[in-house]
């Protein structure tokens, strides 16, 4: 550990880099390896935006590539944002440099993780990411330190604290969708493009970074099947209720001997399971090993604090020495997992079909589940006011994915069926 006084250089003053600033100006003392620190330059896309704080007094680069590799700048933080352009031409430019990265950017790692710490380790400068998974739990250094002596066989949690934030006030308060996410963006949790959140892009980007760290492999982004929350109804939030579910955007990643399954998809979790409880901004996440059996933790996976917590946590590593290779094993020994078909894989699932309130329409839809092998687990019809025709909802007992999605084609294909049917898979948690 070295003694000596660390000069910082924050590119992107966003809602994370506020939180950054305002951390170290709270904390005056923070130097985890003695020494002083200290910010000796800022860059962000406009230098006169209202802020929380005052940056006239703080050196100010128009370029964070300038920033990244200024000679007054000892470890650069990257808060920019986005799997390339400047948040990338950034972080390279510092490694380059030989220079520490501490990053919260999950697009950037998860989509160019395996070259940049390939690059990272040719040029001997750290590059973390705490921030850029779960916010404020240390579920980076947990996976990829803490749990290193164990195989971890699966992951599954939520990973997105503005799609928690909306499923959660939508089943509250029965407010629309719209109006749920302009409030998760007032209050910093969404992503600059709501896009990422909603989309479930965000969760995949994360879960993605996760199943690296846990399976020693190279991220594999491109492989992630993924669904997010713009097509959940307020109606199935009310119905699965009505069936002892809560519905959660879930992101898991699963290895088997076939290879590794990464996925997110809005999921049904029991309402009295702790996925189903962690609710508001809150991330929550399990973690599955032959050793340690299961593992739980809970907590804030944005906003400032919480996350300017974590790159702060980052910060302190690279002061310390405290330093391991990027992912779980040396760049050099990463390759992108083998991705297992998602038609393969077996779950339970939630379906809800709008049909006409006519005789042998019921008899017609199990039919059709029973021709195709799907067993029913549980049944509802319930009349909505202001619908046309009349939900029939059902979960289903554990089935292939294939046999399940052919069996609702043909049910879609039906004269009685009017909509398109919904369709949610039960967490497997
Ligand atoms: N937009 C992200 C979320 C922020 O809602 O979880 C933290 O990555």
């Amino acid at each position: 550990m070295t003694s000596k006084d660390w000069r910082i250089g924050v590119a992107g003053l966003g809602t994370v880099g506020a939180g950054l600033l305002t951390f170290l100006s709270e904390r005056p003392g923070f130097a985890p390896a003695g020494g002083r620190v200290s910010v000796t330059g800022v860059s962000a896309r406009s230098r006169s935006r209202p802020r929380p704080f005052d940056i006239s007094n703080l050196p100010w680069f128009d370029d964070p590539v300038a920033l990244a590799t200024s000679p007054d700048v000892d470890i650069f933080v990257e808060l920019v944002g986005g799997s390339d352009g400047p948040a990338k031409a950034a972080v390279e430019a510092a490694l380059n440099a030989g220079k520490p990265v501490v990053t919260a950017n999950k697009a950037l790692i998860a989509e160019h993780g395996a070259e940049l710490a390939a690059l990272a380790e040719a040029k001997g400068a750290p590059l973390l990411f705490e921030a850029a998974v779960m916010g404020g739990v240390p579920a980076v250094k947990m996976v990829r330190e803490a749990l290193v002596g164990d195989d971890i066989r699966s992951i599954a949690g939520i990973l997105n604290g503005t799609c928690n934030f909306i499923l959660t006030e939508m089943e509250a308060t029965g407010r629309s969708f719209g109006d749920v996410l302009a409030e998760a963006q007032r209050l910093g949790y969404a992503e600059a493009d709501p896009t990422m959140d909603v989309g479930g892009f965000d969760a995949a980007h994360k879960i993605s970074i996760l199943a690296a760290l846990a399976f020693g492999c190279a991220p594999n982004y491109a492989a992630a099947e993924i669904e997010g929350i713009d097509q959940v109804d307020l109606l199935d939030i009310k119905l699965a209720r009505d069936l002892g579910y809560r519905v959660k955007l879930v992101a898991s990643a699963d290895r088997s001997p076939d290879g590794v399954l990464v996925r997110v998809h809005p999921s049904l979790a029991p309402l009295n399971h702790p996925l189903a409880q962690a609710g508001g901004a809150l991330n929550a996440l399990f973690i599955e090993g032959a050793r340690i059996g299961r593992i739980f933790v809970q907590g804030p996976g944005a906003g400032a604090g919480p996350t300017a917590a974590a790159v702060a946590a980052d910060i302190a590593d690279v002061m310390t020495g405290a330093v391991r290779p990027v992912f779980q094993a040396p760049a050099s020994s990463l390759s992108p997992f083998t991705p297992v078909d998602p038609s393969k894989s077996v779950g339970r699932a939630y379906l809800r079909f709008m049909v006409k309130d006519e005789p042998g329409v019921i008899a017609a839809v199990s039919e059709t589940l029973a021709e195709a092998g799907v067993s029913i687990e549980s049944f509802l019809q319930k009349p909505v006011e202001n619908t046309e025709g009349v939900p029939i909802v059902l979960t289903t007992h554990a089935v292939a994915e294939s046999v399940l999605m052919a069996a609702v084609e043909r049910i879609a294909g039906l004269s009685s069926v009017l909509e398109r049917p919904r369709l949610l898979r039960i967490a497997r948690i």
